[in-house]
């Protein structure tokens, strides 16, 4: 007997006979299965597989006494070594669980068994975190599936959206309190999968500020394996983003199973491994300064995680993020919008402008063809430095004579739109904002605030602050013609802790904060549609699917020399698409790096993604702006391609001197090809550069040489690099089918 939502559409079955629930996208299948009636177990996920006409859905054997039997009429399995959907503590399974909660007398034990489920046709939102949302016509369904303890009625619901043509599953939880008395959630992730084996690499995106996103790839062993954020951002350390890829998978071929967490605070991936062999992944908030106290009917959401399995490789499960976040995540008057060639004058003046610096800036910028002007840090107080006036949203007038409104209205007569910069977040202990309310930051009465340049920040877990802020940033956007806000976000949390908050509560404080502040973002993006917003956590700190939600496009990196800007870029996109990727060209020698490299290079990678410049335009050259501006021209013809094609990476930066990667349009009639070489290597031939993803039979012409090659040609005996003297090089190719 089958349950299904409509005749015609049929992406989630209940198939009671086999006990099991199948749900289908395009390419895929992931089968849950129900043991015993009441057991929900991880079945399958993977290739498309149109029937599961097995009986042997759930493998399970009884090992010996210390896999103990958790059902004293029937000793043939324990939990220990079952494949679980949602792993819970106290009833034989010993790995790491996927909840954790405490109940009124002290017992911490859980038992989650299946108690009902339901389908619906559409998307299941998230009640006040970001989520993936449906438009009319997509084919997405969503499985809520009820577990509950017997003995402590607690309702956990795991909810799967199935997007059949994104090849897309999320998945988030429930927590709901059904008893009489409180119940602690210490841990509640958003999901958890059990795999048969280990047979896996994971694959994870460290680094630091300035080194953003560098791919690390290693073999699951025995033991755990945790990538985590307590920084109380997502951070530039570790990205909520993991894969697990089949050891033969690269970047063309192979399976990989893609998971990205859509939260910007601290979370927490485990990847477990049993004395079974049998792999556990769970990825959610971080339980290590969490903890939620649910009292009587109350409901706990998780954040939403994003899934992604493919079989064409890392590219392909890339390919599979891209569409969607582009599609499905963000959202706005931006979202297909060619974004704008920005200017910004950080790396240009630091806080060392006036109003004149400021126009010089915009009137070369205007002149070379750029269309934004974005005014960064150094507006507003007595902000002259980093040590000041975070908080003080008021334009200085000894810098700024004409004030925002003044300095917006003469930026627009260039030609160009105006965007400004802010970090709403914090506070500095040098202005107003603190001294009025020096009780407003995050900190530990008694305890000394441990600063972060220079900086403290604002205590959003609390209503009235959040409001503040919604307030004097309404007000500022309200002032002036803004159509581009830059948001900032300067350092780590320390002192987590609350004084709105009763000592009980104090863990529930990080997250607080978070709700906090995608309330107020997601208040001032409907307040303020036209505003084209920017994330930026000291460049790439929250580079993250949550941000995406309410920006379209993110600071990369602060770093912006462009050697390292390869290994940052191709990272990034492996789970985020290059239209959210901010990427500029700046000055030599570069100011993280000191390195010394062409502004055709430093073009050519900026130009992969969303371009700007970011340095004093007064101080080039006439070649330099000559080269500039033809960099603009070329940028703005290719833009809608280079923004919304598909990106695949060829060559990585990780595993030599040579970066590769394209562009090409959905229906392969166009694409760029971006090849970069890091060092000369002396007395070399020239090699050929085998590229993929098009159409073998099709006749592409470069539309600058006019060379005509087939695709077949193109794909399997591949492209002739020319010889190009010196370090730094890059040679960029547009590619357009012949008609
Ligand atoms: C960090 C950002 O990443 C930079 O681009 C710049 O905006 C500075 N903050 C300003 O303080």
């Amino acid at each position: 007997m089958e349950e299904q939502l409509r005749g015609d559409y049929m992406s989630i079955k209940f198939i009671e006979d086999k006990g099991c629930f199948h749900l289908k996208t395009k390419n895929t299948s992931y089968i849950i299965g129900l043991f015993k009636g009441k057991y929900l177990v991880h079945g399958y996920w993977g290739g498309k597989i149109n029937d599961p006409n097995t009986d042997e859905m759930v493998i399970y054997e009884d090992f010996n006494s210390f896999s103990p039997n958790p059902d004293i009429e029937d000793k043939t399995y324990s939990l220990d070594t079952l494949n679980q959907e949602y792993g819970f503590y106290g009833k034989s399974d010993y790995r790491n669980p996927a909840i954790e909660v405490e109940y009124e007398n002290g017992s911490r034990i859980t038992e989650l068994y299946y108690e009902s489920h339901s389908i619906v046709g559409k998307k299941v939102g998230l009640r006040a975190l970001p989520s993936a949302y449906a438009v009319e016509g997509d084919r997405v369904s969503t499985l809520r599936i009820d577990l509950r303890d017997p003995v402590e009625s607690l309702l956990v619901s795991l909810y799967y959206c199935v997007y059949e043509d994104y090849d897309i599953i999320t998945r988030f939880v429930e927590v709901k309190n059904k008893s009489c008395g409180k119940i602690k959630l210490n841990n509640v992730s958003s999901l958890c999968m059990d795999f048969e084996e280990n047979e896996f690499e994971f694959i994870q995106l460290v680094g630091s500020w300035v080194r953003e996103r560098e791919i690390v790839r290693q073999p699951v062993g025995r033991g755990t394996h945790i990538i985590e954020s307590k920084r109380g951002a997502s951070s530039h350390h570790k990205n909520p983003f993991v894969a697990l890829a089949r050891r033969n998978t690269d970047e063309f071929q192979g399976q990989v199973y893609g998971f990205n967490l859509l939260y910007s605070g601290s979370f927490r991936s485990l990847i477990e491994v049993n004395a079974y062999n049998q792999m556990r992944f769970t990825m959610g908030l971080n339980p290590f300064n969490f903890s939620w106290n649910l009292f009587p009917g109350e409901v706990f959401e998780s954040p939403e995680v994003v899934m992604a399995y493919s079989q064409e490789g890392l590219n392909g499960m890339s390919r599979l993020l891209h569409s969607f976040y582009k599609e499905r995540l963000i959202r706005g008057e931006y979202k297909d919008r060619e974004r704008p060639i920005l200017m910004n004058n950080w790396e240009a003046t630091y806080f060392d402008f006036d109003e004149e610096k400021i126009i010089s800036l915009a009137k070369e910028g205007a002149d070379l063809g750029i269309e934004l002007f974005v005014l960064d840090d150094g507006w507003f107080g007595k902000r002259n430095s980093d040590k000041a006036s975070l908080g003080d949203w008021i334009v200085n007038r000894e810098k700024l004579s004409s004030g925002i409104e003044g300095l917006a209205h003469r930026i627009n007569s260039l030609g160009m739109k105006f965007g400004i910069w802010v970090e709403p977040e914090m506070v500095s202990p040098d202005s107003d904002l603190y001294r009025s309310h020096p009780d407003w930051c995050i900190h530990v009465p008694n305890r000394t605030k441990s600063e972060g340049r220079n900086q403290l920040i604002l205590d959003l877990s609390r209503r009235e602050i959040c409001n503040y802020i919604l307030e004097k940033l309404t007000n500022l956007f309200e002032s002036a013609n803004i159509e581009y806000v830059k948001w900032d976000m300067n350092r780590s949390m320390t002192d987590v802790y609350s004084i709105g908050l009763s000592s009980e509560d104090q863990r529930q404080m990080e997250h607080r904060y978070y709700l906090g502040l995608y309330g107020i973002l997601e208040e001032l993006t409907k307040r303020f549609p036209r505003i084209l917003f920017e994330s930026c956590c000291g460049g790439g700190g929250r580079f993250d699917p949550a941000m995406l939600f309410y920006m379209p496009q993110t600071w990369t990196s602060d770093n912006t020399d462009a050697i390292s800007r390869l290994s940052i870029q191709y990272g990034t996109s492996l789970a985020y698409p290059q239209a959210a990727m901010g990427a500029h060209v700046s000055i030599i020698p570069n100011h993280q790096t000191g390195r010394v490299t062409d502004l055709k290079i430093r073009g050519d990678v900026a130009m992969s993604a969303n371009f700007g410049y970011e340095l004093d335009l007064t101080k080039l050259s006439q070649g330099e702006k000559e080269e500039i501006r033809e960099q603009i021209r070329w940028y703005k013809a290719n833009r809608k391609l280079i923004q919304y094609g598909e990106f695949y990476r060829l060559k990585s930066p990780f595993h030599g001197n040579e970066t590769a990667w394209m562009i090409t349009d959905r229906d392969k009639t166009e694409f760029i090809l971006y090849y970069y070489r890091v060092l000369k290597t002396p007395n070399m031939p020239r090699r050929r550069l085998r590229l993929k993803y098009l159409d073998s039979g099709r006749e592409y012409i470069d539309t600058y040489t006019k060379r005509k090659y087939y695709g077949d040609v193109l794909m399997n005996l591949g492209i002739v690099i020319p010889h190009f003297p010196g370090d730094f090089k890059s040679h960029v190719i547009h590619f357009k089918a012949k008609e």
